[in-house]
């Protein structure tokens, strides 16, 4: 029946609303830093599609006050964490202006990315639109991670997968798909992770 879908989902949306979160998605960040080992003391991190800020608040939480968060979303956040070692711009990650004020706070020991196309119900333009966020994640990542850096992007599956997975294969030092619990279990949602950038030659 279709409620048990929705059983999963309550489960973690009331969680994270207990927790001060703003957003569900926090626990699939929360497993693949469990699982990978992404964040590290004192990181400098890139949150992008970062709204309404569950991710960015997790990250900020655990860095304790050492490293440093930038941010970007085309919305604002829910959230105002008043810290001062982080630094939002709301705008299109596409907009060189917005990437240039981002590679300004880098580099970076960590890229995240949530940013996700709006739905449009159009399963192949979905999955199109994704693959395109994750090429110019995989751009941020090559222009603004340190060598030994990761980056995790989120990516609405469709074909591409395999061909962004060789693309994170020839600059980093593992690359693989992951799909978090925390994901609602009729979403076509994964996580790409890659470990370890290699040095640019
Ligand atoms: C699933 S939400 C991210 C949730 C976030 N990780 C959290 O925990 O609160 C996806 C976000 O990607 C953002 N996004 C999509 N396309 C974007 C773009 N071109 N530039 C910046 N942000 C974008 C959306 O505005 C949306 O807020």
């Amino acid at each position: 029946m279709a409620a048990a879908n929705y059983e999963k989902p309550d489960f973690w949306s009331v969680k994270a609303r207990k927790e001060g979160y703003p957003a569900r998605s926090v626990y699939k960040l929360e497993e693949l830093d469990r699982k990978f080992g992404i964040l590290k003391p004192g990181a400098r991190v890139l949150d992008i599609g970062a709204a309404p800020g569950s991710w960015s608040l997790w990250v900020l939480k655990k860095l304790a006050g050492r490293g440093f968060l930038a941010a970007v979303d085309l919305q604002p956040l829910g959230i105002s964490p008043g810290n001062e070692n982080f630094f939002f711009i709301r705008g299109d990650l596409y907009d060189a202006a917005v990437k240039s004020a981002l590679a300004g706070q880098g580099p970076y020991d960590v890229v995240l990315s949530d940013a996700a196309p709006s739905t449009s119900g159009n399963k192949g333009l979905d999955t199109d639109r994704s693959e395109a966020i994750v090429e110019a994640v995989l751009d941020y990542a090559d222009d603004m991670l340190k060598p030994g850096g990761c980056v995790v992007a989120k990516l609405f599956m469709g074909g591409g997968q395999r061909e962004l997975l060789d693309r994170m294969k020839a600059s980093f030092t593992t690359a693989r798909a992951f799909k978090p619990e925390a994901c609602r279990s009729v979403s076509f949602e994964t996580y790409l992770i890659g470990m370890g950038r290699k040095q640019a030659t």
